[in-house]
């Protein structure tokens, strides 16, 4: 008889989960028996995902694509899972973007896009699957914010402010679902292999130079281990992490320079 794996019997939704870390954080899933439901606007590469992930670890995988960061994309999504009768036992909210650059000469729709997909899909999609989650004792969420959250982010001034709000989001759900059997667990990045910084535009910046980015397999794996150890937080590598409890007890004044130098080319 096959090993009973961690997973089996539970379905975890993955957002962003075209490339990236999201694709990667689906298959960690995957390999532990979880069953999946993929989404992001990339049909056929979720499509690709599906069928890879779901005959080599033997789960079924659906795909559903859309974009989320469409007003009531969370919305639509949710329908559509009750439509094809899936349930939703775990949420791993990763899909989101940056846009480097001045606040000024930004485009509108771009700023307010990015809220629409890193934080108010999120959301919705939580609040959605929530009641579900605790009436079960189990499952539970996993965001994907950023080590942009531990501090303000001149130049990226949005992005990072989103973040900022998927962690604090975060802890606070901890915190509420404390002793229900339901895991909630923020994974922050820093710099990471995937088409993220591509589509920020912040290939030239000196962050960009500094260090080598992590492989996005290595950070999911992080993600997900500390999901199912519900670690209330997950910074990727020693260094982010040492600079992201090092931030509060910096000046503002100084940080605000150090990320705006880095932030810059
Ligand atoms: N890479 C880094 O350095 C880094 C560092 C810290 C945090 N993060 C965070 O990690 C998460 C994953 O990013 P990544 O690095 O894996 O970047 P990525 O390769 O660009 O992946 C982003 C994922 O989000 C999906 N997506 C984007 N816009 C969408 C929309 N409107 N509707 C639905 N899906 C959408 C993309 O798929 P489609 O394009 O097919 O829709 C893709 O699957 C993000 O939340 C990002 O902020 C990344």
């Amino acid at each position: 008889m096959a090993r009973k794996r961690k997973g089996d019997g539970q379905t975890a939704l993955v957002t962003g989960a075209s490339g990236g870390i999201g694709l990667d954080l689906a298959e960690c899933f995957a390999k532990d028996g979880y069953a999946l439901i993929l989404t992001a606007r990339s049909e056929p590469a979720l499509k690709d995902a599906a069928e890879r992930l779901g005959r080599k670890y033997n789960v079924a995988a659906n795909v559903i694509a859309m974009d989320l960061g469409a007003i009531a994309g969370g919305a639509k999504l949710v329908a559509e899972i009750a439509s094809r009768g899936l349930s939703v036992d775990v949420l791993v909210n990763n899909a989101g973007y940056g846009i480097a650059g001045a606040f000024d000469g930004s485009q509108e729709a771009d700023q307010l896009g990015m809220l629409d997909l890193n934080i108010r899909a999120l959301v919705e999609l939580t609040h959605s699957f929530w009641p579900g989650m605790l009436a079960k004792k189990r499952g539970g969420v996993l965001n994907v914010a950023s080590t942009a959250s531990f501090q303000p982010g001149p130049f990226m001034a949005i992005y990072y402010a989103s973040k900022a709000f998927v962690l604090s989001f975060s802890e606070a759900l901890w915190e509420e679902a404390r002793g229900t059997g339901v895991h909630v667990s923020c994974l922050c990045p820093g710099p990471t292999t995937s088409k993220f910084r591509e589509r920020a535009g912040t290939d030239k910046t000196r962050l960009a130079r500094t260090g080598t980015p992590m492989p996005s397999m290595t950070v999911a794996r992080m993600g997900y281990r500390a999901f199912r150890k519900n670690r209330r937080v997950m910074i990727t590598g020693a260094r982010n992490a040492f600079m992201a409890r090092l931030a509060p007890f910096v000046p503002r004044r100084t940080l605000l320079g150090l990320v705006r130098y880095l932030q810059t080319s």
